[in-house]
């Protein structure tokens, strides 16, 4: 790191831009980080920081002289001449993402043969093409773009940023693409001039954007794939657990993303397949796999419902059920696309009261979920329970006194989600266990 280091805009202030915004403050960059959202960016300047996602405070902490909060989108553009957008995409009520915030941004862009978006969000294949074309009719065909999707995990996003698998920049071959990677030179491995672990995939604008996209469906088809197996496992007396193991030893397959559960949830998996899928659909293409993987996936969140009746003795009426765990994974406060959402609405539907806890979901939870009791902690949430479903593996469920749980639940079930239990614990503490796809 010899030469200084280019001050950088970044537009939005969410997982993505928070992050990647202190990431770069690290690495020495000037960071100017800008949100529509005032009361954000005033608690951002008090030194609040709206998510939660481990390190991050810390990092923010140690970098804040370098970091900048506005929400004057001209604040970054006097200073940067590249604007990284992470604004969010979600899904439309066609499947399609929802580009309007993108196109704000863009609609900002002054004329100028200086600057370059560099886009971080999820976007179609194309949006880069249409950015660009708009530009051209503009009059701006000076401003560059570049596609840089982000592979941040939620709960493990700082250790993403510093130490990349990879690092994607799609652009037309021009400073800016140049200066992206100049950017990430640090975190990139030394054949690319940097001493760490991030390989450099640097290609042509369309790509980098369907990486995002065939990176995220595929990881959601293993999930899918793996529940499957869990199923016929079920049936056919096996253990997903033990078969995962086999498999996983497989280096052309791997053992991550082999977790049987309750379905994958979140701000990016569904919304990212269905984006993919509706892609494909518009473009012509009928791409029949990512239809099973969605229609898998939400039959899979389902299954609890049949699990429950099994032991509840075929109604859910009058039965107090507990959800351990509201956040889409553990280790993040994203309620986004949770499977404890349509887990909820599909008991209190079928007649239960539900109690729930998470250690740091709740606030987040109690702006889309209505008529369950919040629990101050785990054992306050099966008291009195008929069975007490894991839905999200925090760390200390895992932990759990069972026999305090069974001392405090009135029936006996237990439902694990995301086979993360010591099934044996469970047991000896007098209860029912039973996992997704465990003989
Ligand atoms: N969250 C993840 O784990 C993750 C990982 C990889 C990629 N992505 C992608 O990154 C993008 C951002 O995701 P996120 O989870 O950080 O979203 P987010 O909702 O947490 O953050 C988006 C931010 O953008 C702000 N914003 C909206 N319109 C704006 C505008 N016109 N100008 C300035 N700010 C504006 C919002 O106020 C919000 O603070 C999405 O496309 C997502 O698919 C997310």
């Amino acid at each position: 790191m010899s030469s200084p280091r280019e001050p950088i805009g970044v537009v939005g202030t969410g997982y993505v831009g928070l992050v990647s915004a202190a990431g770069f403050a690290e690495l020495g960059n000037e960071v100017h980080c800008i949100d529509i959202d005032a009361g954000k960016i005033e608690r951002l300047k008090a030194g609040e920081i709206p998510i939660y996602e481990p390190g991050l405070a810390e990092m923010v902490g140690r970098n804040r002289e370098r970091m900048h909060f506005s929400t004057d989108i001209g604040d970054a553009l006097r200073s940067a001449r590249l604007l990284f957008v992470a604004v969010g995409t979600p899904p439309t009520y066609s499947g399609d993402a929802d580009l309007s915030a993108v196109n704000a941004v863009v609609g900002t862009m002054p004329a100028s043969d200086r600057h370059a978006l560099v886009m971080k969000s999820t976007v179609p294949v194309g949006t880069g093409r249409d950015i660009k074309r708009l530009f051209a009719e503009q009059d701006k065909t000076g401003f560059r773009y570049v596609s840089c999707p982000e592979f941040l995990k939620e709960g493990s996003a700082i250790d993403d940023f510093i130490r990349p698998d990879r690092v994607v920049v799609g652009d037309d071959s021009d400073w800016a693409g140049d200066a992206v990677v100049d950017l990430y030179r640090p975190l990139l491995t030394a054949e690319h001039g940097g001493d760490g672990p991030g390989a450099l995939v640097r290609t042509d604008i369309a790509s980098a954007e369907m990486v995002k996209l065939a990176a995220n469906a595929f990881l959601a088809t293993k999930i899918s794939f793996i529940n499957e197996i869990a199923n016929v496992c079920e049936e056919t007396g096996a253990d997903v657990i033990e078969v995962a193991r086999g498999m996983g030893l497989d280096d052309r397959i791997g053992p991550k993303f082999l977790q049987a559960g309750v379905g994958f949830g979140g701000s990016c998996f569904p919304k990212d397949v269905m984006g993919l899928k509706q892609l494909a659909g518009n473009s012509g293409y009928h791409f029949q796999l990512l239809s099973a993987v969605i229609e898998v996936n939400e039959l899979q969140k389902r299954r609890v419902i049949g699990k429950l009746h099994k032991h509840l003795g075929g109604t859910l009426v009058g039965r107090r059920i507990a959800l351990l765990g509201l956040a889409f994974k553990p280790d993040t406060d994203d309620m986004r696309d949770a499977t404890s959402l349509v887990l909820i609405a599909r008991m209190q539907a079928a007649g239960a009261t539900v109690s729930v806890y998470d250690p740091v979901a709740e606030d987040e939870a109690r702006k889309l979920i209505r008529g369950v009791r919040f629990a101050g902690s785990a054992l306050d949430a099966v008291v009195g329970a008929d069975a007490a479903v894991l839905v999200t593996e925090w760390r200390e469920f895992k932990d759990l006194d069972w026999s305090a749980v069974a001392a405090a639940m009135s029936g006996t079930t237990v439902i694990d989600g995301r086979n993360a239990l010591d099934a044996d614990a469970v047991k000896a503490a007098g209860l029912t266990y039973e996992g997704i796809g465990r003989s």
